[in-house]
């Protein structure tokens, strides 16, 4: 069937879809010349660069030699193959934004549609308004889409994402995620165990936000008590309460379009919930002792360590709010869930310790498996610590086990005499032969040495009067496995 591509008159002097690149591009496949002149029509009013076909064949062979940013697909042409064809685009250019157009009777197909990866529908017959809404929702997406991609690929190092530090697939999708929400004034609720990063990530939001020039101004609501939180938020007037000499502007006034950053906001008290839920939905606050509101113009940034979903079933935190902070969620992973990332850590903070002055160090490869296998129940923060304590107690230019906190060490000693069994094992001898083999005698002589040493095998090696390679291999023989890779 021939490629039908319909243009209004007012298209005549259109240009290739590679040779405009700042236009969105969008193909109409529709059976009905009308729909498809009107769809035109509206398209190029709005700016954007249309293209239409009547059948999947010419849409795939359109697809194939252009780039198409948005499609416009009737589920029902062409001949009922709209959803193949949707389902062939979804796998082919998965960045292509898909409106599907169904009649109202087939209005189940349209869910089918979006399950598959359709990002929005249009039931026929809609008014051009209705037309023009969906595309210009697609192309607010698609531009989010396209800076989210470009401040990932600005920020992008070997390392991490900004002066974020891990590879880990976890960390991946956050920083999918956060290069998205930093485009954007949404509230944004940070999740994660303590020491994971929280704060680390709210600031990377605002520092590439549209309001990044403007301040970050942090709120410990965990750590004040309630009264200063509150004067701390929402300001006070002179005489509001002992001690209020003169006025003092709120956070939520003072940030003026910059971001404030409500941590711990699981320790906020309900009271206090609801005067910064009406602050949020009104946008103006009432400064403590005062009668006059004033208007406000802020970014919030919420993070706690607490379950508030659970907080919230239990009453202890107001489900309005929940759902007001929580437009976009973000949950940063426990250290122990991201392993990886461990050895990528440990080696930023080593450099970030050097740049500041102190001794090269690395790390032995003991204790390098050492932190591997630890659960860091204070993740990236007691990470940061032990590197820190370690380098504080340690004169030489490796850190040994022996170096980190007891709670590293005796982990280890305990991970350590459980994993191999074979140790324990008495080797096979003579019926009443008093003689232990030469073999046995060098591993207890090894394996006793790594004890003492918490598993130290460098200066293992280097006491016992063997390399490195040797005792590695030696632990191998004796079913220990591969030695942890060094830094
Ligand atoms: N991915 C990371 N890359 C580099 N440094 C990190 C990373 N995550 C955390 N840190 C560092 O760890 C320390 C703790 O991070 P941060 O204060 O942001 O955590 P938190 O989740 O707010 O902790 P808490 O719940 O205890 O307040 C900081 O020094 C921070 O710079
Ligand atoms: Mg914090």
């Amino acid at each position: 069937m021939p490629v039908t591509i319909l243009l209004p008159r007012a298209m005549t002097n259109y240009v290739h879809p590679t040779e405009r690149p700042g236009r969105l591009h969008v193909l109409i496949v529709d059976e009905d010349p009308a729909v498809r002149s009107a769809c035109c029509e509206i398209a190029a009013s709005r700016g954007f660069a249309p293209h239409a076909v009547d059948n999947g064949e010419a849409a795939r062979n359109l697809l194939r030699g252009n780039s198409v940013d948005i499609l416009l697909l009737d589920l029902k042409s062409p001949a009922g193959a709209g959803l193949g064809l949707l389902e062939e685009v979804k796998m082919l250019h998965p960045d292509m934004a898909v409106i599907v157009m169904t009649a109202f009777a087939t209005v189940s197909s349209a869910v089918e549609a979006m399950r598959t990866g359709a990002s929005d529908y249009l039931t026929k017959p809609f008014a051009l308004d209705e037309l023009a809404a969906v595309l210009e929702r697609a192309a607010d997406r698609k531009n989010v889409d396209l800076a989210s991609r470009q401040l990932r690929d600005k920020l992008r190092t070997e390392q991490g994402l900004g002066n974020i530090i891990g590879r880990s697939s976890e960390m991946e999708k956050l920083y999918r995620i956060l290069s998205k929400v930093a485009q954007t004034s949404h509230a944004v609720l940070i999740l994660g165990e303590s020491g994971t990063g929280k704060e680390l990530v709210a600031r990377s939001i605002h520092a590439h936000g549209p309001n990044s020039a403007k301040a970050f101004l942090p709120v410990d609501c965990g750590s004040l008590v309630p009264t200063l939180v509150e004067s701390e938020l929402f300001g006070y007037v002179k005489g509001a309460f002992t001690g209020a000499n003169r006025s003092k502007d709120g956070l939520l006034a003072s940030a003026e379009g910059g971001t404030v950053f409500l941590d711990e906001i699981g320790e906020l008290p309900l009271d206090l919930q609801a005067k910064l839920l009406r602050a949020l939905q009104e946008k103006e606050i009432r400064p403590v002792g005062a009668t006059h509101r004033v208007p406000i113009n802020v970014r919030i940034l919420a993070a706690t360590n607490r379950d508030l979903a659970t907080m919230v079933e239990q009453g202890r935190f107001r489900k309005d709010l929940y759902y007001r902070l929580n437009v976009v969620s973000l949950r940063i992973p426990p250290l122990r869930d991201r392993r990886e990332d461990i050895p990528l850590l440990a080696a930023h903070f080593l450099e970030r310790m050097k740049k500041n002055g102190g001794q090269p160090r690395m790390l032995s490869d003991a204790a390098l498996r050492t932190m591997m296998e630890y659960p860091w129940p204070g993740n990236v923060r007691e990470l940061e610590n032990s590197l820190e304590r370690a380098c504080a107690l340690s004169s030489g230019s490796i850190l040994h086990s022996g170096d980190f906190p007891t709670q590293l060490q005796d982990f280890h000693i305990h991970s350590y005499r459980t994993v191999p069994a074979a140790v324990e094992i008495e080797p096979r001898r003579e019926v009443g032969s008093a003689v232990t083999p030469l073999a046995e005698l060098e591993r207890q002589a090894i394996l006793d040495t790594l004890r003492r040493l918490n598993g130290d095998k460098l200066t293992a090696a280097r006491l016992l009067g063997i390399g490195k390679t040797t005792l590695y291999r030696k632990l191998k023989e004796y079913g220990l496995g591969e030695p942890a890779a060094g830094l």
